[in-house]
């Protein structure tokens, strides 16, 4: 009684110390946390059928259908970084990044998304993009699948074909075997609740296929399926020679419930669950679903008098390979919305089967993308969420940032990049949520997909109107800069 007694008060007076440790260091990055920038493919490279490169779903959407995005922009040549790679290392240093995620465009490297082409230019040249970045001190992480699909690999029904699980881990073998020995760090795909959306509405995400309620869960079943198989494979054939990481990112705003009833913390929980559980869920917990989304999706099947659920299951075997399949969780974080029972979306939709409206605060302020409203306490509340639901799973925020118009005095920037890292660093030394990593979007201003280049997220501004797309660091960059070298954020982001 007494031994037992002595072990709970001097567990009490360890967790003190602890506590008070992390109090005097609210402010500081734990160490070994890792700090870094992110871009994706289509939004930098260009080139975008140079050096035997294929086209992609979101080359043929744009060329197909230039009144889709701002102005017409599109990817051609955007931020040029397949030639000026090399600058975009420059502004990596510059604010001090130890790590740089970047996406490997599959058609570069596949051109007809198949292993009858293999492109040795594609290799080459992401071969020196990670050769760079390690001569320079800094790690690269990989994003496999940043949305953009071979066009070939469309023309035969693009995700929602379960087939293309198996080109995915053909793809992704390639880039084990020739990147492998150097990139640690693997992301298998990027946002599959924003992506997936290119199979239920027409006009903002490529390939712009209009099947909502039943394209989207048939492309989030073949995917996941797909981040699964690769996971084994790197465990089977890859790990204990390369040693890296495999996770997969996924994203979700902050929901708050708009009022404090139990209704409304209903809707909140279908939400996160047809959001971000529809892959969290699989992946971190048991193999399959969430329970209320398999239920809604199958009773509003029912219901419309199909034979069959528009959410397909797995089997046994694919639960098996795909529960625990990631070492870490990979987050994209933005922004909070309010959520309150009701219908939206068309019939069929995920929305409608959610059963939640979604709307903000006018009185949160609102950046240059619609979507992107500044309300820093969410993130923290975002983190403990994922650390309470899906635990055991270290997380990295993969990309958190602000949209302006592109202006080098971007002060707005600031205050956001501040603040929301002040309510990480409440999480990770307060809350004692497990956070290793934080990726800033961007590290260059580059193509905002359907939004164009209208909707900044730079730290460096980048001219695109010259030729040589110059880049120049913005305030923000020195303001990074100061808290990626300290691992600091200054004080009076905390008050
Ligand atoms: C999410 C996406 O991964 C990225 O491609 C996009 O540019 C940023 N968020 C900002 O919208």
């Amino acid at each position: 009684m007494a031994r037992g007694l002595a072990i709970l008060l001097s567990t009490v007076a360890v967790i003190h110390l602890v506590r008070a440790a992390s109090n005097s260091t609210l402010n500081q990055f734990p160490d070994g946390f890792l700090l870094g920038a992110a871009t994706a493919a289509y939004q930098i490279e260009g080139a975008w059928n140079e050096d035997g490169k294929g086209e992609n779903i979101w080359d043929h959407m744009f060329h197909e259908h230039p009144e889709y995005t701002n102005n017409g922009a599109n990817g051609d040549v955007a931020c040029d970084s397949y030639h000026k790679y090399a600058e975009d290392v420059e502004a990596l240093k510059g604010i001090g990044a130890e790590v740089y995620r970047f996406s490997v465009s599959w058609s570069r490297i596949l051109p007809t998304g198949d292993l009858d082409v293999i492109n040795q230019a594609g290799i080459d040249y992401y071969n020196n993009v990670i050769n760079l970045l390690l001569e320079n001190g800094i790690e690269p992480m990989v994003t496999m699948y940043h949305w953009d699909l071979p066009q070939a690999l469309q023309y035969i029904g693009g995700w929602p074909n379960p087939l293309i699980a198996d080109y995915f881990v053909e793809y992704a073998r390639i880039l084990f075997e020739n990147f492998g020995d150097r990139v640690k760090w693997w992301i298998t795909f990027n946002e599959p609740s924003v992506f997936t959306s290119g199979y239920s509405s027409v006009g903002y995400q490529a390939p712009s296929q209009n099947a909502p309620g039943i394209g989207n869960y048939l492309a989030a079943h073949t995917l996941i399926r797909a981040h699964g198989k690769v996971y084994r494979l790197y465990d089977q054939q890859f790990r204990a020679t390369q040693n890296g990481r495999v996770g997969i990112t996924l994203s979700t705003d902050w929901y708050e419930p708009a009022e404090d009833t139990e209704a409304c913390v209903e809707a909140q929980r279908r939400m996160f669950e047809f959001q971000l559980g529809l892959y969290a869920h699989p992946i971190y917990v048991d193999g399959d679903y969430p329970a209320v989304v398999r239920e809604r999706v199958d009773n509003n099947s029912r219901a419309e008098g199909r034979p069959r659920s528009r959410l397909p299951s797995f089997t046994e075997e694919e639960k098996q390979e795909i529960r625990g399949s990631s070492d870490f969780f990979g987050l994209n974080a933005y922004t909070t919305s309010l959520v309150m029972p009701g219908e939206s979306g068309t019939s069929p939709s995920l929305e409608l089967d959610s059963g939640v409206i979604r709307f903000y605060n006018e009185s949160w302020p609102v950046s240059s993308a619609i979507w992107l409203r500044v309300v820093p306490w969410g993130f923290r509340k975002l983190l403990n969420w994922v650390a309470t639901e899906y635990q055991g799973y270290p997380i990295i925020v993969t990309e958190n940032g602000y949209a302006d118009t592109g202006e080098l005095d971007d002060q707005g920037r600031i205050s956001y990049y501040g603040s929301y890292l002040a309510e990480m660093l409440k999480a990770v030394n307060e809350d004692g949520v497990n956070v290793f990593g934080y990726m800033a979007w961007s590290i260059i201003d580059n193509l905002e997909w359907a939004s164009g280049y209208a909707v900044r997220f730079g730290l460096y501004q980048v001219d695109f109107n010259s030729t040589d797309r110059t880049r120049t660091p913005k305030a923000s960059a020195s303001f990074m800069g100061d808290i990626y070298r300290n691992k600091t954020v200054p004080e009076e982001y905390f008050q």
